[in-house]
């Protein structure tokens, strides 16, 4: 049976860092309230010209060094983002052509705000096992500073800029949780709930790029009980228990749902990698940039059962379990 590997990991984070401290001067908040409310002590700002396809580059150059892949290897290229360089053509195409990949490859966006990249890995996955594509790169980039309202306390303090991206490649599994490679996903989306989190503009609606607003007590309430659920759902259907599990890498959103989670589940903090002191939320950009940090650092080895996970604006939430 066909299975879709992760063969390698690259990340990006612009240079400059905004702190907390940095914030208290703009909006009336304070470093306190920032950490004990949320976790994030500082996070990257990408500078004025820098696009999310400028991102997406770097990550995905970095991805396909550690896989030791040319561009001219992938059949496909996925960017999954909130912050596009455009409206069209897709963010996916340009990375496509400034990576030098094959003309005639696919490239196409996916937009599932923070659970972009679980929603691409189930989309790669899906690609991989038809047949339709042997390797696939996968980049979740965000710009996402540039959608904010640098008024809005609520919201501002949360967000930063980054990239991550993997390179997944299709290899011959025996249909056992032995097997390397995405085990099993579940993928979930809820309408109703999307005036809790969204933009104050559309292209096809003002005309306008909008802000991004959110009610985060909701959204917090929502997130510990849809993660819950799905990370249940998961790991059920794949026949595993949470003791199984090496390293969760979750959504970078709040280090408060981060710990609620884990702790419905059973897993000691130890088992979580959080990157969101140094990040903040990078919306579809914050799985790959901590799973590329937690490869680079050690912390996930191949062989390694993690488990992935996400929850952000639609409602989206999905989860994903896969063996390095
Ligand atoms: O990525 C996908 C989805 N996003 C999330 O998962 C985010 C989910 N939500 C959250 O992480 C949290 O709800 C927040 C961090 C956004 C807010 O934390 P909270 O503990 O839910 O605070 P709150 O919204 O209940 O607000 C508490 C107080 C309010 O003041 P009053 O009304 O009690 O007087 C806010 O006005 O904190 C105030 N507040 C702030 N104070 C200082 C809100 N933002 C700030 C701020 N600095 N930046």
């Amino acid at each position: 049976m066909l299975r879709t590997v992760i063969t390698g990991t690259g990340s990006y984070l612009p240079e400059k860092v905004l702190t907390n401290d940095d914030l208290a001067r703009m909006v009336d908040t304070s470093d306190e309230w920032i950490r004990t409310r949320t976790g994030i002590r500082r996070r990257h700002i990408a500078a004025d010209g820098e696009t999310t396809s400028d991102l997406a580059v770097r990550a995905a150059r970095s991805a396909l060094e550690a896989a030791g892949r040319a561009a001219a290897d992938i059949d496909m290229v996925l960017v999954a983002t909130t912050s596009p360089d455009y409206s069209f053509p897709a963010t996916a195409v340009i990375v496509q052509e400034r990576l030098g990949m094959r003309p005639g490859s696919v490239a196409f966006d996916l937009q599932a705000v923070c659970s972009g990249f679980v929603y691409g890995l189930a989309t790669a996955d899906a690609f991989i096992r038809s047949g339709q594509a042997g390797k696939v790169l996968l980049i979740g980039a965000e710009v996402i500073s540039r959608l904010l309202d640098w008024t809005d306390r609520n919201t501002c303090v949360l967000f930063g800029d980054g990239a991550g991206a993997v390179v997944l490649e299709a290899q011959e599994g025996r249909g056992a949780n032995a097997d390397r490679g995405i085990l099993h996903t579940r993928l979930h989306a809820d309408g109703r709930y999307r005036d809790l989190l969204t933009m104050t503009g559309g292209p096809a609606t003002t005309g306008t790029i909008g802000k991004v607003v959110m009610n985060g007590r909701e959204v917090f309430r929502h997130a510990v009980i849809d993660l819950a659920e799905v990370l249940e759902e998961v790991l059920r259907e794949a026949g595993v228990s949470p003791e199984e599990v090496d390293l969760m890498v979750p959504h970078q959103a709040n280090i408060r749902i981060l710990e609620a989670t884990a702790k419905k589940l059973g897993l000691p903090m130890d088992k979580v990698f959080v990157t969101i002191a140094d990040h903040g939320n990078t919306s579809a950009a914050s799985i790959p940039l901590a799973l590329d940090q937690a490869v680079r650092e050690g912390r996930a080895a191949p062989g390694d059962l993690l488990l992935l996970e996400a929850m952000g604006g639609g409602f989206t939430w999905g989860a994903s379990l896969v063996r390095l």
